[in-house]
């Protein structure tokens, strides 16, 4: 008989899990389908990798990355350990709760190189279209090698969207947009907090991004942020250079409208309004719509599309719970490709989901929303051999980073959590988040913070002073000799 077929739409952290899950089937003797996973940038991670471009990119596609520079996880690392690769064996010691992202970046490639699955990913190689056939019950995937600029097409049993869904953004318009004299952009297109040193930020929207971009903006010398809420202010104990306030209305000049009737002077105005489930290479009937929830509609098990299980979505839930549960949807994706758990019919199906729906919806608080992924995730867990670990007791450390984040919105990275897998406390990082500056690898993995080789000038030192003048480049050149990461080492070894 012949192969199947198999392919895989991006290769973020979704894409290499369900690369991984197949990976491990063949370790333990499953003959695999052919797999083709593409990737329209150069390398692996998806939104892991940093880009300083925004708009297009070299090819003319639109550049993926909405992660900027200096962005530190904002939830502990403990939460979002794969099950099979902890962050002990992959930095060959404990490292600190809260890493920056190039660390995380760091650990989701080592798995990726410890596996060898780069073989199975074509690069530069952007999706440009899929469609499916029910007379031969194949789809085509049309994509297109940026480098060559040449369209090709093959013929697959399965698809795995698995393209992410925070890279198109969702841009309201206020009245007087066009007239503000000040930079406006999207979360999507911050890159360096640098940029807005000294001035008086408008945030629009109150969730993540605003949050994590404003403080920020702060840390590195902003002179204000104002949060915009539309349904609710965010309610953390903001320290004097913040403030949170209803809706904007409209602008006039300089001056910002806010539905309290309030008004104030900003410089810029970044709108961190959220993102777009977006699949332009997908036709209406093949196209999940939803906005970010925990459980998108018309979708079995968070994943199979139920008008044609053929058609498998990964990661498009809004996410406390990331890599294990990317992990967890890929090893279930895997086993009813290889026939190992069968799919009910498209009615039980439907019924399944809209129960959990249902779910969903009944409930209100933080709390019961880690509650309902975590159990979400058990229920994907169970039938697979994906390797067990403590759902629920993740599930506990986000609630205790919640409860640290109302404490010290501004001081909750520099807490320690035990990691469920290991059972090790991390140490904490050597320097307080609000002074550590310099975010790269080395830095983070240093037994302590940057020696200056020089008397520092107590108003630029970082560490010293929380607000240095920051358009000044980061003096990263005052870092220890690099740290090699573990996996490095294995490899040079
Ligand atoms: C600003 C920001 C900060 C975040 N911080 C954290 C954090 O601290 N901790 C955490 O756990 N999560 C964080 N996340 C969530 C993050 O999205 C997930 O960790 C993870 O990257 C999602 O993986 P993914 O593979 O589903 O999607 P992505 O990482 O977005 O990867 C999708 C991949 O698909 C590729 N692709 C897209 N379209 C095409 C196409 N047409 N053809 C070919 N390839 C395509 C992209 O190039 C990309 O490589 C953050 C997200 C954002 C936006
Ligand atoms: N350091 C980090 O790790 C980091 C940093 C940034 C982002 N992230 C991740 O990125 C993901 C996306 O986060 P996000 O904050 O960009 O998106 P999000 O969580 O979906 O939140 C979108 C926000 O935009 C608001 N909004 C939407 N439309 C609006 C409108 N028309 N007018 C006013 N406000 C509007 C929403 O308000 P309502 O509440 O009214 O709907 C909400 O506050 C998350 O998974 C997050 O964890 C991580």
């Amino acid at each position: 008989m012949k192969k199947q077929r198999i392919a895989i739409l991006g290769a973020g952290p979704s894409g290499l899990a369900q690369l991984r899950a197949f990976e491990a089937a063949a370790q333990t003797g499953a003959e695999l389908p052919e797999i083709v996973c593409y990737e329209k940038q150069s390398d692996l991670g998806g939104m892991w990798n940093y880009t300083w471009r925004t708009g297009l990119d070299a090819h003319g596609e639109p550049v993926h990355g909405s992660m900027y520079r200096y962005l530190w996880s904002n939830g502990p690392k403990e939460c979002l350990e794969f099950a099979d690769y902890s962050f002990e064996e992959h930095f060959g010691k404990p490292i600190a709760s809260y890493p920056p992202r190039a660390v995380l970046r760091d650990y989701i490639m080592g798995r990726v190189e410890k596996s060898d699955l780069r073989h199975c990913i074509r690069f530069n190689t952007a999706v440009q279209w899929v469609s499916y056939d029910e007379a031969t019950e194949k789809f085509s995937v049309t994509v297109r090698d940026v480098k060559a600029d040449a369209l090709s097409t093959e013929e697959f049993d399965y698809v795995v969207v698995a393209t992410g869904h925070f890279s198109t953004p969702n841009t309201p318009y206020f009245e007087g947009l066009e007239h503000f004299p000040g930079r406006v952009l999207h979360a999507h297109d911050f890159r360096d907090a640098c940029e807005f040193a000294g001035k008086d930020l408008l945030l629009v929207g109150s969730s993540y991004s605003a949050e994590d971009i404003g403080t920020q903006c702060h840390k590195y010398g902003a002179s204000s942020v104002t949060f915009s809420y539309r349904s609710a202010p965010m309610g953390y104990a903001w320290p004097e250079a913040f403030q949170e306030v209803p809706l904007l209305t409209r602008l006039d000049d300089r001056t910002a409208h806010f539905a309290d009737g309030s008004q104030r002077e900003v410089d810029a105005i970044i709108l961190c309004t959220g993102y777009q489930h977006h699949f332009p290479f997908l036709p209406d009937d093949l196209t999940l719509r939803t906005r970010n929830r925990l459980y998108p509609e018309n979708l079995y098990k968070g994943v199979f599309w139920i008008a044609n299980p053929k058609l498998i979505y990964l990661g498009m839930q809004d996410q406390y719970y990331t890599f294990n549960m990317f992990d967890a949807q890929a090893w279930y994706a895997r086993d009813v490709i290889l026939g190992r758990i069968a799919l009910p019919d498209a009615q039980a199906m439907a019924a399944d989901a809209a129960a959990w729906v249902q779910r969903e919806e009944a409930a209100r608080t933080p709390c019961q929303h880690i509650d309902f992924q975590a159990a979400y995730i058990r229920d994907l867990v169970g039938p697979t051999d994906y390797p067990e670990f403590d759902i629920e007791g993740m599930g506990q450390l986000f609630k205790e980073w919640k409860r640290d984040k109302q404490a010290d919105i501004l001081g909750y990275r520099n807490k320690s959590y035990r990691s469920t897998l290991t059972g090790t406390v991390a140490p904490p990082h050597h320097t307080p988040w609000m002074e550590a500056i310099d975010d790269s690898l080395d830095a983070f993995l240093a037994d302590g913070p940057a020696q200056p080789s020089a008397a520092p000038d107590k108003a630029t030192a970082p560490g010293l002073s929380q607000h240095r003048p920051l358009h000044q480049p980061l003096n990263v050149a005052l870092h220890k000799a690099p740290h090699k990461p573990a996996h490095q080492q294995r490899k040079a070894a």
